[in-house]
């Protein structure tokens, strides 16, 4: 079997956790790549209602192996608690293997998150505060931590000591904070020492040798295309590509062998932080869906912004992350609604554009062009086949599938694991 991929074709939380879950126990791996603790996938099962952050939502399906690739940044505080709260209610995590390659976020990541987006003011990304940006800036400038240098004390101080050298004289002489010592931010990381004894891996290697037993790896993206550091909305994205070739340098499996790219989509639009969004809405209309939707942060609890579905967006998701199937959730959330605007193309200064406009300051003052579609009354979420929608339904998903650059092969139509409509087996 093939490894696979889920990534999300928007502003995230499209529900890619969920997506990871719907494909369950049909898959032996699950890998996250990218991102860490920014990430928030919220899954229902029964009666339970997990929120998940760093680990990758795979591992609440018993049997799979959950890994953390070389490409995520790791908070090791984070990595414990989420270990333990899952432990706490009965999970088994003892699979987890994690990438001796893997960057880790420390205190002085977390304080540089917060004062720099401080010190941006009106112009702040809207970070999570998770340390994210400045830990894969550190990765980039070749300062950052490994997962592997925990376990060489020698080299873990001289690391810290390189990296705090220059930070410390940021935070005290720009941002006016205390200094951070060496020996607490050696300490810290060296207590998780145990933990990460049984856990640190050659997950490339892993990966490697899975492909050629012939077991099924799923790529579970955190955040989205429209958030990749490349592809998105610059500077308004997070720090990592979280599109289909970063699984690639993320895990160390080569792009040839990834065969099926999945994206998440809702049939509307969110975003949480800051950043351009054409077809947001401001009035009534974006807090009946916010409320209907539930649109709240998973990380961070922020009411996320609210807009119809953008499908030059969706055929730009589908170009970039080369989407096989798309994954439409929260179709439910529409139900009641009279007619249904889609974005079918951006008016920028009076000129019509199709696609996305390559300028982001065009973007910026983007105008959405709306086609309406009928909407449909009735409650869908007991829906299980694309008969038992509703015309009007069946016709919304018909229209996006032609707009979008690829089938929608699966709808959601509630939160929970059932709540779903096949249209085309994912792994097939
Ligand atoms: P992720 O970050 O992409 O994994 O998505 P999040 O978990 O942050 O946000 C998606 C939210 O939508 C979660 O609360 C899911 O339980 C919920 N959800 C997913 N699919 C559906 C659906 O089809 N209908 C409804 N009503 N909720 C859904
Ligand atoms: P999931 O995986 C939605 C957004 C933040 C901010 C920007 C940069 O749940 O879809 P960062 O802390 O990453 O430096 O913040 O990216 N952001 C997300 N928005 N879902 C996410 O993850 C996100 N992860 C980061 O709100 O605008
Ligand atoms: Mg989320």
């Amino acid at each position: 079997m093939p490894a696979v991929l889920i990534t999300g074709a928007q502003w995230g939380d499209e529900g890619k956790g969920r997506a990871t879950d719907l494909l369950g126990s049909r898959v032996d791996y699950v890998v996250k790549f990218n991102g860490g603790n920014n990430a928030g996938h919220t899954v229902v099962i029964g009666d339970e209602k997990y929120a998940l952050h760093l680990l990758p939502s795979g591992i609440l399906t018993p049997g799979v192996t959950p890994i953390i690739a070389n490409g995520v940044v790791v908070d090791l505080a984070v990595l414990k608690q989420e270990l333990d709260a899952l432990n706490a209610r009965g999970l088994d995590t003892s699979k987890l293997k994690i990438s001796a390659n893997a960057h880790v976020i420390t205190a002085y990541h977390r304080t540089l998150d917060k004062v720099t987006e401080r010190f941006l003011g009106k112009r702040q990304i809207g970070t999570t505060g998770r340390g994210i940006g400045p830990a894969y800036a550190d990765k980039i400038n070749r300062v950052g931590i490994r997962i592997q240098d925990i376990f060489d004390e020698s080299i873990l101080r001289q690391k810290v000591e390189a990296a705090l050298d220059f930070k410390n004289q940021v935070l005290v002489k720009i941002y006016n904070r205390r200094a951070i010592g060496v020996d607490e931010v050696v300490e810290e990381l060296l207590s998780f020492r145990e933990l990460l004894e049984p856990m640190v891996a050659d997950t490339g290697l892993m990966l490697h040798e899975a492909m050629q037993a012939g077991k099924t790896v799923l790529f579970e993206a955190g955040q989205a295309t429209m958030l990749d550091i490349d592809h998105g909305t610059y500077p308004f994205v997070t720090s990592s590509n979280a599109t289909a070739g970063g699984a690639s340098t993320g895990s160390g499996l080569p792009p040839h062998q990834i065969d099926r790219v999945i994206a998440v989509i809702k049939a509307y639009t969110t975003r949480v932080g800051a950043g351009p969004f054409p077809t947001e809405l401001f009035d009534e209309m974006g807090e009946h869906l916010a409320k209907v939707g539930h649109e709240y942060g998973t990380t961070t609890g922020r009411l996320r912004r609210c807009g119809w579905y953008d499908a030059p967006m969706a055929r730009y998701a589908a170009r970039i992350n080369g989407v096989t199937d798309f994954v439409l959730t929260k179709l439910d959330v529409l139900s009641g609604l009279e007619t249904i605007p889609v974005c079918v193309a951006y008016d920028v200064n009076g000129v019509r554009h199709d696609e996305m406009p390559v300028n982001q300051s065009d973007f910026h003052h983007a105008k959405p062009v709306y086609v309406e579609f009928p909407g449909w009354s009735e409650d869908i979420s007991d829906a299980r086949r694309f008969e038992d929608l509703p015309k009007n339904a069946q016709d919304y998903i018909l229209a996006l599938e032609k707009m979008s650059g690829s089938r929608m092969s699966a709808i959601g139509v509630g939160p929970e694991r059932e709540q779903v409509v096949v249209r085309h087996d994912l792994l097939d």
